[in-house]
């Protein structure tokens, strides 16, 4: 590989899915990995496998079939881990397990209660017993930057002599800074005598703010890797932000003279996607894909720009994919061009759900008179078409006003069966919610609630995006209507219907357990 290449590995779906509030389902994963491919990001992490059966079906499915990037699986170094993850990634064409384990004296005797020669022989385990199954085998150390030097290049050397072919080197509890960061990555290079049969690879996380400073700070100190996050989404503050990094090599290639094989024309559509599937908004300030990143408010600055652009941009709103929001379809468009324009965005629909979102964005379409991107990367995923025992929303009525007690009557359809409730409440949303309740009879918990306009204007549509709690689990619901209510509603039942869907596999699986 040309050393001043960095390859970039993608951990959205895995660090940056352990983000609070950020559960993705499986579809909504495997989107994000296509897109991810797009993006043509070197390495897509897709998941945990050990952890979790969707874990495990989302790293499998992805393996299956995304094509392109090399497919990671994280696993301790224990082999239950690993040979589940080694089963996840069989269909993958460029598999890569990335096994850890924790190296700092915190963890060791905190966590662990194990003794440094104890962690290295279970690094020299994991690692060989990954190798037994693939090439390509990724090794970190957790807890890096905290950890005794001695010991973190005894622990590397040892990793690769087993046959680890990249090192990664965590800041995990982002503790590090920029000088120390990079005189670390420096000294590894300089001491671990066979690093010359690995890549080194960094992964920072942003707890002083800090995840991107220092992982540019690991490039220029002569990293091959790095590891990332859109929107910089992650465990507590995140993780490094791929776009913030990859801009950063990019803008200032003569600085950094490094290269990264990005499609950076494809970045807001990702930034979009992963926030719009995992319900966590882009600050309007954020760097790269913020809403405000390329606008200028004041006159002086305006002037400029009109005179000459590269005044007050170093890089231009083309380069990561933000051409001017584009009117794409009308109430005359047809199925296909709805289709191609959601696949343009990065969208794959079964035809289910190609058909709920054409009926739903002809009825957007009738009431408003442009429909913008913004406006149907909302209605993707409102609606369970997949589901066949999902309850969909009929009819409601609402009754309310200053002096009058809200009232909700919502028609569900369950199973081609029409199910009607009313309720009051202390609001229109509070009533509508409760009479789903009583038509669903399962004791949900409503702990969050949102609600933003997707693009400008009085007919702009209403996103709502909801978490319920049902058993321990929490599920995100999103709706979108120009009706405020009626988006909540589907907000609502969205998360609903995600809710009874793993409700019913857990019971179809206790019986089965129950039957042998
Ligand atoms: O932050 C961390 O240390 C990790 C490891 C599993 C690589 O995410
Ligand atoms: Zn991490």
């Amino acid at each position: 590989m040309d050393k001043n290449r960095v390859l970039v590995f993608d951990t959205t779906l895995r660090d940056g899915e352990q983000c609070p509030g950020a559960s993705l389902g499986v579809p909504e994963k495997v989107a994000i990995a296509h897109q991810l491919a797009r993006l043509n990001v070197d390495i897509i992490e897709a998941g945990f496998p050990v952890s979790s059966e969707a874990q495990f079906n989302a790293t499998k499915i992805i393996a299956n079939e995304v094509k392109g990037p090399v497919i990671a699986a994280l696993a301790r170094c224990v082999d239950l881990d690993i040979d589940k993850a080694a089963e996840a990634l069989k269909g993958a064409e460029k598999p890569r397990i990335h096994t850890f384990v924790a190296t700092s004296k915190i963890h060791l005797e905190k966590k662990f209660r194990k003794s440094e020669d104890e962690v290295l022989q279970m690094a020299i385990a994991g690692v060989k017993r990954a190798k037994s199954y693939f090439d390509d085998i990724e090794f970190s150390p957790e807890d890096s930057s905290r950890t005794g030097k001695e010991f973190l290049f005894r622990i590397i050397e040892a990793a690769i002599k087993s046959g680890a072919t990249t090192i990664n080197v965590p800041d995990t509890v982002g503790y590090s800074n920029p000088d120390e960061f990079g005189a670390l990555i420096r000294e590894i290079f300089n001491t671990v005598p066979n690093i010359d049969k690995a890549i080194i690879s960094v992964h920072c996380h942003n707890d002083l703010g800090l995840a991107v400073a220092n992982t540019l700070a690991g490039i220029r100190n002569g990293a091959g890797q790095a590891e990332l996050t859109i929107n910089g989404i992650g465990e507590r503050a995140g993780n490094a932000s791929l776009e913030e990094v990859v801009m950063s090599l990019k803008t200032r290639a003569g600085y950094y003279n490094k290269t990264v094989n990005i499609n950076t024309r494809e970045i807001i559509n990702t930034s979009r996607m992963v926030s719009t599937l995992m319900g966590i908004p882009v600050q309007p300030n954020k760097a790269i894909v913020g809403a405000n990143a390329f606008a200028h408010e004041s006159g002086i600055h305006q002037d400029a720009m009109i005179k000459d652009a590269s005044t007050y941009e170093i890089m231009t709103p083309k380069e990561v994919g933000l051409d001017a929001s584009k009117i794409v379809l009308g109430r005359h468009s047809g199925r296909h061009g709805l289709k191609q324009r959601l696949t343009e965005l990065g969208y794959q629909l079964s035809q289910d759900e190609l058909n709920h979102i054409y009926d739903r964005f002809l009825e957007i379409a009738d009431k408003k008179k442009e429909v913008f991107d913004e406006d149907l990367m909302a209605l993707v995923g409102d609606e369970n078409a997949d589901d066949k025992d999902a309850y969909r929303l009929e009819y409601f009525h609402i009754l309310s006003g200053n002096k009058a007690i809200p009232t909700a009557t919502i028609v569900l359809n369950y199973q081609d069966k029409s199910i009607q409730e009313a309720s009051v409440g202390d609001g229109p949303i509070d009533a509508a919610f409760k009479a789903i309740d009583r038509i669903i009879q399962v004791p949900l918990k409503l702990t969050e609630y949102s609600l933003r306009g997707v693009t400008g204007g009085k007919d702009a549509i209403g996103e709502v995006l909801v978490r319920v709690a049902n058993n321990g689990n929490k599920f995100l619901g999103r709706g979108a209507s120009t009706d405020i209510i009626e988006a909540s509603i589907r907000a609502y039942l969205n998360a609903v219907n995600k809710s009874l869907q793993i409700q019913n596999k857990e019971s179809q699986s206790n019986s089965t357990k129950a039957e042998l």
